[in-house]
């Protein structure tokens, strides 16, 4: 994978790094962003990203004070080694009490940006996926109700399924720009896309603990017949038009293409690197402790 392979060069912790780049090329996400929340953070590929792009040039810059450094969160499930001028955050994003944690970390002050590339461990089943994907999203816009400040943007991983309109309808009444966005290094033949909304604009008086109230109007997961984005109501036709972008260079390098490996300077055959940070501390750590004391035992 030449995007594996890339990230492995460059010094990203992941490939979906790329992911990210790619959806700033065509958006800009990243202008003027003085405080960013990273939901679903860890191995840290997004964090390093808002690392290298926020927090080190204004650190570097002659003019930047101490008061004047961007503010990252990122929260994970799993622990995440360190990234300079990240905040860490050991967390369930769809738990109350880390929406606080969060909360308080930006002492009163709103974020510009928030970003979730938060995924379910993935079992096959699509509809069990969309639907823990989804959950993933509604914990996102939680947060981003408390958080975010108006003209704000929030760009969240989605898988594309039969409720996507639904999905695009409800993040509608938030935003009044909402794009699904492939970029170039998100394969083809994943589900994934990233839901790139713009300009925070809460209906007048929301408050955000009638989110779900609200989300429930827009229409039940896969009840509505009628989805009319217009007023993001269930009524009138069931005509809702997503835009959907492929971003990142279209002629850059393709997820989906195996690429010959390059010769080393000395002309010897290329050398595999090691990944840049393995996880310290994987969900499957567990599994493979008890896959190999069964082995051992079947062996003596
Ligand atoms: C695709 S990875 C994120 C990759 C990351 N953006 C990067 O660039 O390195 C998805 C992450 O979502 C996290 N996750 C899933 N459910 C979560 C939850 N409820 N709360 C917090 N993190 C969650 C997983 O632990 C996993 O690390």
């Amino acid at each position: 994978d030449i995007y594996y392979r890339k990230a492995k060069e460059e010094g990203w912790r992941a490939r979906s790094a790329f992911k990210l780049l790619q959806i700033d090329e065509e958006f800009n996400i990243f202008q003027g962003v003085k405080r960013v929340v990273d939901l679903c953070a860890a191995p840290g590929s997004w964090s390093q990203v808002l690392s290298r792009q926020l927090y080190l040039p204004a650190k570097y810059s002659a003019e930047s004070k101490e008061e004047d450094l961007p503010l990252i969160v990122a929260i994970d499930l799993q622990p995440m080694a360190p990234i300079e001028g990240v905040i860490q955050v050991q967390g369930d994003i769809t738990n109350a009490r880390t929406a606080e944690v969060v909360i308080r970390h930006f002492d009163g002050c709103k974020a510009d940006l928030v970003v979730c590339d938060g995924a379910p461990d993935v079992t096959g089943l699509h509809d069990m996926d969309e639907f823990v994907q989804s959950q993933l999203i509604l914990a996102g816009l939680t947060i981003v109700t408390h958080i975010l400040k108006e003209g704000g943007k929030f760009i969240a991983k989605i898988f594309r399924g039969k409720d996507t309109s639904l999905l695009y309808c409800q993040l509608k009444l938030f935003f009044p720009t909402v794009t699904f966005a492939k970029p170039k290094s998100s394969r083809n033949s994943s589900i994934e896309a990233f839901a790139v909304c713009e300009n925070y604009s809460p209906p007048e008086g929301f408050n955000p603990r009638d989110l779900h109230l609200l989300l429930e109007k827009v229409g039940s997961p896969s009840g509505g017949s009628d989805l009319d984005c217009s007023s993001g109501w269930l009524e009138g036709p069931n005509k809702v038009y997503i835009p959907f972008l492929a971003c990142g260079d279209l002629s850059g390098y393709d997820s989906d293409r195996s690429y010959p490996l390059p010769k080393e300077a000395d002309g010897s055959s290329y050398r595999s690197l090691d990944p840049i940070q393995p996880p310290i501390a994987p969900p499957y750590k567990r599994a493979i402790e008890l896959k190999k004391a069964s082995a051992q035992s079947f062996n003596s």
